[in-house]
C-alpha cells in the first residue's frame, strides 16, 4: 500500500544485504515512520515480542524470516536438526496466540530438516519466508475480491449512499503484507468508488486502532473516523453502522474467532442490532485442530504497563502518562473469543464461508483429520 505516495510493503529482505531483513517499526507509527533492520534471529524474536512488527498474517512471515537469519548465522556446515528445533520452538515462543506464527515456523522448520548444508538450509528459508510472503499477499487480495462484494450489495440497498463499517484493532495492511485481512475489501470497494466511511474503534489498551489503522485508511484517501472503544454499540443503536468487519488471530474449524480483546463485545452489540458481523482471515488463521468454542487458544497477557500507561504526542515529542489511580493492579488480557453463533460470516481467500463446521470443510476440505472430523 502506499505512504506518502510510495508502495511499501511490511517485510522484506534489504537488496543489497542479503543478511538483513528489513520491517517497518509499527512502534513509532503514526508519528514517525521508519524502518528497522533485523540481523538476527533474536533480534526478529524480540521484534515480534516486543510488537515493532504485529498481526497475525505479519508475525507468521516475520516467523519465517527469523528462521532464515537462524540459517544465515547459524554455525557449522550444516545446521543441526535440534538447531532447527530449537530455533523454531523460540521463534513460536514469542507471541502465543496467533496461530500464523506456528504455521509459518512449523513450515520452514520441516523443509529445512532435509537440507544437506548450510547454503541449502539458507536458500531453502529464503525461499521459503518469500513464499509465504507471496501466499498471504495474495491471499489478502482475494479476501478483498470476495468481501468487497458485501460492501457493494450494501452500496445498492443503500441506492449509493455511504456504507459504514466499523473495524477493530488494526487487521490492515500494516498486519499483514498487503491490503490488509479486514481492510482488504475497503479498499477495493473505495477504490471501486464505491462510498465507504470506517468507524475505527481506538482500541485500548496500545490503541492499534487509533494509531494504525486511522493511519493507512488515510494514506490511501478512506474516510475515517476514530471513536473510543465503548462508541460502537451506541452508533449501532442509531442505525449509523451498516457492517462490522474484523481480523483475526486463531479461528476454530466451528466458525469461532480469537481476535483483539474488545472484539467479542462488538459481536454482541451487532447481533442486539442485527447488524452483519464478518471475520476476514486467510486460511493459516485456522488453528484445525481447536473444539468447538476455541477453549484451548492461549490468550496472551501482557504487561500492565500498557494498560496504566498510554503514549502520545506531547509538544512534537512521544511520552508515556500514568492514567491509573496509584497502586491499583491492572490486567491486560490482549485477546478474546467471539463464539460462532455472533458471526453472520468468514471471508476467506477461497470466498465466503458460514461460521460452522460444515461449511468450513467444505471450503478447505484438505484440512479435515482424525482429529477434527
Ligand atoms: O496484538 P496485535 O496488534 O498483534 O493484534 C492484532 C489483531 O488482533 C488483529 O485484529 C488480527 O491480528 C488480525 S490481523 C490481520
Amino acid at each position: 500500500m502506499r505512504v506518502n505516495g510510495r508502495h511499501f510493503e511490511t517485510i522484506w529482505i534489504n537488496n543489497q544485504h542479503p543478511a538483513v531483513v528489513q520491517i517497518i517499526d509499527q512502534r513509532l507509527l503514526p508519528f514517525a515512520f521508519q524502518t528497522e533492520d533485523i540481523c538476527t534471529v533474536t533480534e526478529m524474536y524480540t521484534a515480534i515480542r516486543d510488537m515493532h512488527l504485529r498481526g497475525a498474517p505479519l508475525i507468521g512471515a516475520a516467523g519465517a524470516f527469523g528462521m532464515y537469519l537462524a540459517m544465515v548465522n547459524a554455525a557449522g556446515d550444516k545446521p543441526e536438526k535440534q538447531y532447527i528445533t530449537d530455533m523454531a520452538g523460540y521463534l513460536k515462543s514469542a507471541r502465543p496466540t496467533a496461530v500464523n506464527l506456528a504455521w509459518a515456523v512449523d513450515k520452514l522448520a520441516h523443509d529445512l530438516r532435509n537440507t544437506s548444508s548450510r547454503e541449502a538450509a539458507v536458500e531453502t528459508a529464503r525461499r521459503g519466508a518469500l513464499a509465504i510472503t507471496a501466499i498471504e499477499r495474495e491471499n489478502c487480495l482475494k479476501i478483498g475480491q470476495h468481501g468487497v462484494r458485501l460492501i457493494e450489495a450494501l452500496s445498492q440497498k443503500k441506492k449509493g449512499d455511504t456504507v459504514h463499517i466499523l473495524t477493530h484493532c488494526n487487521a490492515g495492511w500494516l498486519a499483514c503484507i498487503d491490503y490488509g485481512t479486514a481492510t482488504a475489501p475497503i479498499y477495493l470497494a473505495h477504490d471501486q468508488g464505491i462510498k465507504v466511511h470506517v468507524w475505527v474503534d481506538e482500541t485500548r489498551p496500545r490503541n492499534q486502532g487509533a494509531r494504525l489503522t486511522a493511519w493507512e485508511l488515510s494514506q490511501h484517501g478512506v474516510p475515517c473516523t476514530v471513536i473510543a472503544d465503548n462508541t460502537g454499540g451506541h452508533l449501532m443503536q442509531q442505525g449509523r453502522v451498516d457492517m462490522v468487519i474484523v481480523g483475526s488471530d486463531r479461528a476454530s474449524p466451528y466458525g469461532d474467532i480469537c481476535n483483539k480483546i474488545g472484539t467479542y463485545l462488538k459481536a454482541l452489540a451487532a447481533r442486539d442490532n442485527n447488524i452483519p458481523f464478518y471475520a476476514a482471515l486467510p486460511s493459516s488463521t485456522f488453528d484445525w485442530n481447536l473444539s468447538e468454542g476455541a477453549v484451548e487458544t492461549p490468550i496472551e497477557e501482557r504487561n500492565g504497563d500498557e494498560v496504566r500507561f498510554i503514549e502520545g504526542l506531547y509538544e512534537g515529542r512521544t511520552c508515556s502518562v500514568d492514567i491509573v489511580a496509584p497502586g491499583v493492579p491492572v490486567a491486560n488480557y490482549a485477546f478474546d473469543i467471539t463464539p460462532a453463533r455472533l458471526v453472520t460470516g468468514i471471508i476467506t481467500e477461497r470466498g465466503i464461508v458460514n461460521a460452522d463446521k460444515k461449511s468450513i470443510f467444505t471450503l478447505f476440505p484438505e484440512n479435515l483429520n482424525p482429529v477434527n472430523e
